[in-house]
């Protein structure tokens, strides 16, 4: 059925399938190839946006002209909330990492929405708290730690925003590319290189293609959480 697709939106898991239908119906689809702009920054918005399929990077420039990546965000994600609720302009771009597939909400669907089930705005709130608690850590990641250490604290928190994880080891299948983990971390592509070498030696992971293995992630998370 056609609202099963959004069944597996945690915003929407606790949802009785004719209240999916109608939000369903309230949405619109739209897909952007990889390196497409979603969103820019300072533009004006008033619309919602679900992840369906793939991935995207929320980023800013900074003032000498470099890209900071704020977060990256997976299926079942959602985005472009901060300017419907304070009115204010876009606050950060948002750009696929790959060929990505979006579902489309109107402010003031969505405001009836959060008016009408609660239960969808607590979840919002669970994932507002979430992402602040995560930029809390990387606002301490980035202030304290050497390079080496920051770029072991994003890998594990890709793995934790896009792995999957079975058994002890997390996947991470389509590792973003070595100047988005640079990015990420507030250092340089060589440095990455440099660092997944020798976490693989170290046999902290394993790495085929964009394919990235976390061997043991309890241990890694000890290490670099
Ligand atoms: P909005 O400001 O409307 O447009 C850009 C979107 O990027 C923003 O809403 C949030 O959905 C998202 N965003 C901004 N900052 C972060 C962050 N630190 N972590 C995750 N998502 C963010």
């Amino acid at each position: 059925m056609k609202n099963l697709m959004i069944k597996n939106i945690p915003m929407f898991a606790d949802l009785r399938d004719d209240i999916l239908e109608k939000i369903y119906n309230l949405m619109q689809r739209r897909v952007y190839k990889r390196n497409n702009m979603i969103l820019m920054e300072e533009d004006f918005g008033d619309t919602l946006f679900i992840l369906n399929r793939g991935s995207v990077k929320i980023t800013r420039l900074s003032d000498d002209g470099r890209e900071v990546i704020l977060s990256i965000l997976g299926e079942g994600d959602f985005f472009g909330e901060m300017s419907i609720f304070d009115g204010e302009s876009r606050s950060a771009n948002v750009v696929a990492l790959e060929d990505s597939e979006v579902y489309i909400l109107k402010r003031g669907d969505f405001i009836d929405l959060l008016e009408k089930h609660p239960k969808i705005a607590i979840a919002l709130l669970q994932e507002l708290a979430t992402r602040l608690r995560k930029s809390d850590q990387q606002i301490e990641g980035l202030s304290l730690s050497d390079a080496e250490n920051r770029i072991g604290m994003t890998i594990s928190r890709l793995a934790e925003e896009l792995g999957v994880i079975k058994m002890g080891q997390v996947v991470i299948h389509n590792l973003p590319y070595q100047q988005d983990i640079a990015n990420m971390a507030g250092t340089s592509r060589e440095t990455v290189s440099r660092m997944l070498t020798l976490l693989q030696r170290k046999g902290y992971i394993q790495k085929r293609g964009r394919k990235l293995i976390i061997t043991n992630y309890d241990e890694f998370v000890k290490q670099f959480g």
